[in-house]
């Protein structure tokens, strides 16, 4: 024990100098010396990147497109700086609306990514391929001023001049109908959807349908703060067309700084240095020992409900006929049916489930489902890392009906029993500006400010572990 202790007192002292690289070897095997050692862990401020302002956050394509618990691009650069060099392999299961494929990209990296939401996709791809500026601002001023002329002159002209360009989508759909209870909206947004499936070049169009996508919640009557889907009956939704207008041209903006800042060996060859799929986590498009870097930030448990909360985007663009098949394949959902009945390499996640199962059957269930598909996706990450390469895993704890669920210790032992040691782990303050969910303390689930009784997340770790 005493030798653990020297080990934790290193450790500290290393966290704390975050120029220090150095790998610290740990020989831990009980779920209690990992406890202890998540214990006696002290902040890294460092890592808080307080001082960044929004516009740091969101340069480039980093505001494209909202997304909940997104993880700040300094976060991940710093650690593509720390552990990579040029062409080396950067990898996201989780990649969300693609964060670090976009770093990886601007810092000479390969990246490739996986999420199961067609949404993140979608974004990633648009945030990740720049587009020539000047090509682009000029098919995007055509397409603009097609659907202005369209809106403003009668449909029976219109159809007459801009036939070929112009094919308003209808869809039949009483879930669009609900969200868009106006029937003036819905068309404006069929005429710009129509506009935009004329497109023939799948960059471009993927740029607009991107645009698209972030205007739905503002133009339906989402309610706009809430995490969880709900109607706000009084709200005035925006006009779709003037929204879409406004943000294309903040993203025309933000493409020419991605185009300029690329290094051009990258946008030259964007092919052999991007990759990203709707694909799950458990199977990444990756050879074994190809990858000498993982970031990313896994789904929680019954938190956010992913597929929900894009159902707006998944229902336009038709990628699932409902959003109960739009949920299938996620980590981490509520809405969850079959159970896998793996054993989880960690006397941690047993005691947590054994806990809960007191409370509730159904949740624990959940929990147990989670811990094993996150074991999944821990031994995929395993195959494609070269060894010594490391994952940096971004979590964390929540808490289940007043029982702790304490992600990343559990993360930690099912890592440690699957081939990995650990190279470091920082705590980070979350700075209250990005910290806007707060939870329930009965249910644990996110809820909206006005009836939180406390926060959610007021720190996270990042997991760094070397596959061995
Ligand atoms: C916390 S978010 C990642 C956010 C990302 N770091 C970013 O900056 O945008 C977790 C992601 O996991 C995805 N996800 C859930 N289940 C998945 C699965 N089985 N395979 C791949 N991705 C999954 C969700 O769609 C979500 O985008």
């Amino acid at each position: 024990m005493a030798l653990f202790e020297e080990l934790i007192k290193k450790y500290d002292s290393l966290s704390l100098n975050t120029k220090n690289t150095d790998i610290i070897e740990f020989n831990m095997n009980t779920q209690i010396e990992i406890s202890q050692m998540f214990e006696n862990l002290s902040e890294d401020r460092s890592w808080s990147f307080e001082e960044l302002t929004r516009k740091d956050t969101s340069y480039a394509t980093h505001g494209f497109h909202k997304y909940p618990a997104k993880f700040i691009p300094q976060l991940a650069r710093r650690c593509i700086e720390e552990y990579t060099k040029e062409e080396d392999v950067v990898c996201d299961p989780f990649m969300g609306c693609g964060t670090t494929l976009v770093e990886a990209l601007v810092s000479g990296r390969k990246a490739i990514g996986t999420d199961i939401n067609a949404v993140a996709w979608l974004i990633t791809n648009t945030k990740s391929i720049p587009i020539n500026p000047d090509k682009l601002n000029k098919e995007v001023e055509r397409i603009l001023n097609d659907i202005e002329i369209y809106l403003l002159s009668s449909k029976k002209q219109v159809q007459k001049t801009l036939s070929l360009r112009t094919n308003p989508i209808i869809l039949e759909n009483e879930r669009i109908n609900y969200w868009f209870p106006n029937e003036n909206t819905r068309e404006e947004l069929g005429i710009i959807l129509g506009r935009i499936n004329e497109i023939k070049n799948k960059n471009v169009k993927n740029f607009c349908l991107c645009a698209f996508s972030n205007i739905l919640k503002g133009s339906s009557i989402w309610l706009m703060k809430s995490i969880k889907p709900t109607r706000d009956l009084n709200k005035k939704p925006s006009t779709p067309y003037k929204a879409f207008s406004r943000q294309i041209k903040m993203m025309l903006m933000g493409n020419k700084e991605l185009y300029d800042l690329m290094p051009e060996q990258v946008r030259n060859n964007l092919k052999e240095h991007f990759f990203a799929k709707k694909q799950d986590a458990r199977s990444l498009p990756c050879k074994p020992n190809s990858v000498s870097l993982i970031i990313t930030s896994p789904p929680y448990v019954t938190s956010y409900e992913y597929a929900d909360l894009h159902q707006l985007t998944a229902l336009w663009l038709e990628y699932a006929k409902d959003v109960a098949q739009f949920r299938e394949g996620f980590i981490g959902s509520i809405h969850k049916k079959e159970f896998n009945h793996i054993g989880i390499k960690s006397e941690l996640a047993k005691q947590e489930i054994e806990q809960l199962n007191k409370k509730s059957k159904r949740e624990a269930e959940t929990v147990r489902n989670y811990f094993v598909e996150m074991q999944q996706c821990f031994e995929e990450m395993h195959r494609v890392l070269k060894p010594k390469g490391k994952a940096c895993i971004v979590i964390g704890n929540t808490e289940l009906r007043k029982v702790p669920i304490l992600n990343a210790e559990v993360f930690v032992e099912i890592m440690l029993n699957i081939g990995f040691k650990i190279h470091k782990i920082v705590k980070r303050i979350i700075p209250s500006k990005i910290l806007p969910q707060t939870r329930d303390s009965k249910t644990g689930r996110f809820t909206s400010n006005h009836k939180a009784d406390r926060l959610a997340y007021a720190y996270e770790y990042i997991i760094m572990m070397e596959k061995i």
